[in-house]
């Protein structure tokens, strides 16, 4: 089970990260949070790449980002080598972007989702494992 999460946000996400970050935290989760910590305007891509820095490195063992749409994080961690970014706006798309993409950063939009709903769908992505096999194959041609 991953324990070690590194989570950001920039200034739209900040509300949802810090209500996250407690409530994963009350799970037993090891939160590590990489700012933005105010609602002053900043730039998503700073906070994106500080989360795939810390799962690279294996400092975390998987992380969560949230901005506006969640759509510009998304982006920004894509570029990352190693790193599989999943935009979720549902449990079963966590889920599956675990089990068969190996997602191992959750980007999600707080402008577009309910606060219950990122709970819903953060715990489908937790919860959920990598199925390897003929998944493991595709996601070897993503790296390569
Ligand atoms: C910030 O206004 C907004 O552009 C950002 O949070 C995000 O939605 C970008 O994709």
């Amino acid at each position: 089970m991953a324990k070690t999460l590194a989570i950001a946000s920039d200034h739209a996400g900040v509300a949802y990260k810090k209500d996250l970050i407690a409530y994963l935290t009350d799970k037993g989760y090891t939160c590590i949070n990489l700012g933005t910590d105010t609602e002053d305007s900043v730039d998503y891509p700073v906070y994106a790449d500080a989360v795939c820095k810390k799962i690279t490195s294996g400092e975390a063992d998987l992380g969560i980002l949230i901005c506006g749409t969640g759509i510009g994080m998304s982006i920004a961690a894509n570029k990352h080598k190693g790193i599989r970014a999943g935009l979720c706006g549902d449990p079963d798309s966590a889920s599956l972007t675990r089990q068969h993409n190996n997602a191992n950063i959750l980007c999600m939009g707080a402008r577009i989702l309910s606060f219950e709903k990122v709970i819903e769908i953060t715990e489908a992505f937790l919860g959920a494992e990598f199925l390897g096999g003929r998944h493991q194959r595709r996601v070897d041609m993503l790296e390569n």
